[in-house]
């Protein structure tokens, strides 16, 4: 797989001494949606920040598409859009001029043919003559990708694009990242919505204090950070676990009436009908059970908790 953004033991000290990247090392791969998700103050809008030129690193390096954004500053940000966390936007031009514009500025040759498509894609092509200030919050968002997107580049970065955006919004949100996605954009979201990761993420990475303490495939995160719990209720409540259920390590809940085994799913052996059957051996009236999976939010907070 070719990284199309690779970052180098990447830190970064801001001018009041504050630490908010410590050696952060990411291969951005070529074509993915990638999820960073962390608290607020993590660190995420500083790290895109450095790629994308707005801030300065204090030490390390990046690479986009194997040019040094430093070195080669201009080709680097020609081939980024970068959607920002704030709605920053004029209030009295269009948003045909506003994406005419934001091309120019590019340098690129105008091409009515691509802003009027991107507009299309965006669901904004009606507004085209219509005065930013007299748009929608979630129609000014929308304008702002397509701001980012009007110079045509290959990778798109979106900070914490749904936060304070309604459900139904952020479900079209995600939709258009999918679509970009299928016409070959590589795209790296924030976010500290996890739902938001564990639904359109093909890779998260996982941020907190400034550090990246992990990036996996969202699958293979959930199949081995994942767990399965079993509880068990009980007719009658006991006083403690039966000696002969201890194989199964059980937590007892307060009252007595339940009990919880956790267990690997993906092993070959649950123990799931051993344990059953030993519950009634034990004396043990089985009232009722059900089963849940933990999520991503489940892995996430077990993970920032380790990290303490
Ligand atoms: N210009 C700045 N000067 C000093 N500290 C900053 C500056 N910008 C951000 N920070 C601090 O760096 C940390 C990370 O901020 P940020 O990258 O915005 O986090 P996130 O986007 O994950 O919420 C925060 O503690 C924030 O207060
Ligand atoms: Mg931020």
């Amino acid at each position: 797989m070719q990284a199309i953004v690779a970052i180098s033991n990447l830190s970064k000290t801001y001018a009041n001494g504050y630490n908010a990247l410590k050696d952060v090392n990411l291969d951005i791969i070529s074509g993915e949606i990638l999820a960073l998700l962390g608290p607020n103050g993590a660190g995420k809008t500083t790290l895109i920040s450095i790629i994308c030129g707005i801030v300065n690193a204090s030490e390390g390096s990046v690479m986009v598409d194997g040019h040094d954004i430093v070195r080669d500053y201009r080709l680097t940000r020609s081939l980024i859009g970068i959607v920002p966390q704030e709605l920053t936007l004029g209030a009295f031009d269009t948003v045909w001029n506003t994406l005419c514009f934001s091309r120019g500025l590019y340098g690129m040759k105008p091409n009515p043919a691509y802003i009027e498509q991107l507009l299309k894609d965006l669901s904004l092509w009606e507004k085209k003559d219509s005065v930013l200030m007299s748009l929608s919050g979630g129609m000014k968002r929308r304008v702002l990708i397509g701001k980012a997107l009007s110079h045509e580049p290959s990778i798109l970065f979106l900070d914490e694009p749904t936060a304070g955006v309604d459900v139904g919004l952020r479900k079209d949100m995600w939709q258009l990242v999918r679509r970009l996605r299928e016409s070959g954009v590589t795209i790296i979201l924030t976010t500290h919505y996890i739902e938001e990761a564990e639904e359109i993420a093909d890779r998260v990475g996982i941020i907190d204090g400034g550090r990246l303490i992990l990036v996996d495939d969202k699958r293979a995160l959930m199949h081995k950070l994942g767990k399965k719990q079993m509880i068990i209720e009980l007719d009658e409540a006991v006083d403690q676990v039966p000696a002969m259920l201890a194989p199964w390590s059980l937590e007892l809940s307060v009252d007595g009436c339940r009990l919880t085994y956790t267990y690997d799913p993906h092993s070959s052996h649950t123990g799931i009908p051993d344990l059953l059957q030993a519950i009634g051996a034990a004396g043990l009236t089985l009232k009722d059970f059900n089963t849940t999976q933990s999520s991503l939010e489940d892995i996430f907070v077990n993970m920032l908790k380790s990290q303490q």
